[in-house]
């Protein structure tokens, strides 16, 4: 095995490690979440993260162009030539005033971090490019996931990128249209089983276990060192300096987990001085981590959770029937595979955790249409939990906030058109019906 690089157990109790040619998505001795970890000792890391910049000057070289491998030597667990890449990453980070005055914050401290202007049209190619990479490299035929909708449209398209053979597992509840459309037209095998994405998520695991086939959802440790680049990005805009603040909208928690590593490791490797705090934010129908982390007081004691209060939540959500239910579909899900880590991550990052309201949800991410570029439901979520901490307090006027906005405005136009149409929010703007006449036309345009 390379020394150098290395899948490690997080659980502290056991913290075996494995050679990164294996694919695994648990640990093999007690089955918890594994890490990739580096020797950064033994490794060539550059001495500033201005070093990276020399990379806008070669962007004809694919890898140079990609958002994710512009920065691989942190995340050097792949040679060059096993990269998979379709041109992800080219995100735009936005000073917005307007979101700003939104949530009460001062002109100038809230920025928008825009990953739905990814390939697939959400967060997830940032993974999926390292996912399919390390699929390549040990030699992997077919990959599989369980999926919202974002993972299945990501995925399908990095499979076919690469040749990969594609299965995805979506529930039988809500799938945004905008996202199924993408895994069919890409060309996966869309399996939609009756339940819903903790269902799924439960058989996928099974599935790809039993006929060896690669798993790419967030359990996948390598797909989380690509989602690291997200936060190098925000970075690089920010000339480098750290904000205040990230908030990010919490489902699987896979990003959440990307971030804390992120940041871990550039403290650790000198080439950051301040660590921002994060804040992740649940929708209140899908709350687990909200009600575990800032109600049950479950924290990640150096690795030493406390699991027999979540299987107990857990139980107690099994025995009434729970069901996760949001408008943003995306993040409905109440079993988040990413826990532990993600608790590292708020340990990391001295995290709060916060739940919003489905009307919250959609007025915000009405706000960041309005005034913005637009977003999915879920990643109103971002704006919607920065108002609330501006509110209550938590997050100060003048602190600096990044807002992952994780999706694409077209992903779910149903939520949208809704809004627009249906409901009578703040920012409705529903169309004016007149008869086929020019004079009641030019009456209503000057209404
Ligand atoms: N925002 C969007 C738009 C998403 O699609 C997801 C997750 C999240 C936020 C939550 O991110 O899991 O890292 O906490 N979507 C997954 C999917 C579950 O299957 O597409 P997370």
């Amino acid at each position: 095995m390379s020394e150098r690089v290395y899948q490690k157990c997080i659980n502290i109790n056991c913290s075996a490690t494995f050679s990164v040619a294996e694919p695994l998505f648990a640990c093999r001795s007690c089955g918890d979440l594994l890490d990739v970890q580096y020797d950064w000792e033994h490794l060539e890391v550059p001495g500033n993260l201005g070093w990276f910049e020399q990379r806008w000057s070669t962007r004809h070289e694919p890898l140079d162009w990609s958002g994710v491998w512009r920065f691989r030597e942190l995340l050097p667990f792949c040679s060059t030539r096993d990269c998979v890449t379709v041109g992800e990453g080219q995100t735009i980070l936005q000073r917005n005033d307007h979101v700003a005055e939104y949530t009460d914050s001062a002109p100038g401290s809230v920025y928008l971090q825009y990953e739905g202007m990814n390939p697939s049209g959400s967060f997830k190619d940032n993974g999926m490019t390292a996912a399919t990479s390390h699929a390549k490299m040990v030699g992997a035929e077919n990959v599989a996931c369980a999926s919202t909708g974002n993972t299945s449209a990501s995925i399908a398209l990095y499979a076919h990128a690469c040749d990969l053979g594609c299965t995805v597992f979506i529930g039988s509840g809500r799938i945004a249209y905008g996202k199924l459309s993408q895994a069919l037209d890409y060309g996966a095998k869309t399996i939609q089983i009756k339940g819903d994405f903790d269902d799924c998520m439960r058989q996928v695991q099974d599935v790809c276990r039993k006929e060896n086939i690669y798993l790419v959802n967030s359990l996948n440790p390598f797909r989380l060192e690509g989602q690291k680049t997200i936060m190098y990005r925000v970075l690089e805009a920010l000339r480098w300096q750290s904000p205040d603040w990230i908030v990010v909208p919490g489902g699987n928690l896979g990003n959440s987990s990307a971030f804390g590593k992120a940041f871990l490791e550039l403290k650790h490797l000198g080439l950051i001085d301040k660590v921002p705090r994060l804040a992740i934010i649940n929708a209140k129908g899908a709350n687990t981590l909200y009600e575990l982390y800032e109600n049950q007081g479950i924290r990640f004691n150096g690795g030493d959770v406390e699991v027999g209060k979540v299987n107990q939540y857990y139980q107690e959500l099994d025995d009434s029937g729970y069901r996760p239910d949001t408008v943003a579909t995306a993040i409905e899900i109440s079993r988040p595979v990413n826990l532990k880590k993600c608790l590292r991550a708020l340990e990391i990052c001295n995290g709060v955790v916060r739940d919003v309201s489905d009307e919250d949800i959609v007025e915000a991410k009405s706000v960041v249409g309005r005034f913005g570029i637009g977003c999915e439901p879920a990643s109103g979520a971002s704006v919607a939990g920065l108002k609330l901490l501006r509110e209550q307090g938590i997050i100060g006027s003048n602190e600096m906030a990044v807002c992952i906005l994780t999706g694409h405005q077209l992903k779910d136009p149903n939520c949208t058109v809704n809004y627009h149409i249906e409901q009578d929010g703040r920012f409705s703007n529903s169309p004016i019906e007149v008869d086929n006449d020019i004079d009641a036309i030019i009456k209503a345009i000057k209404s």
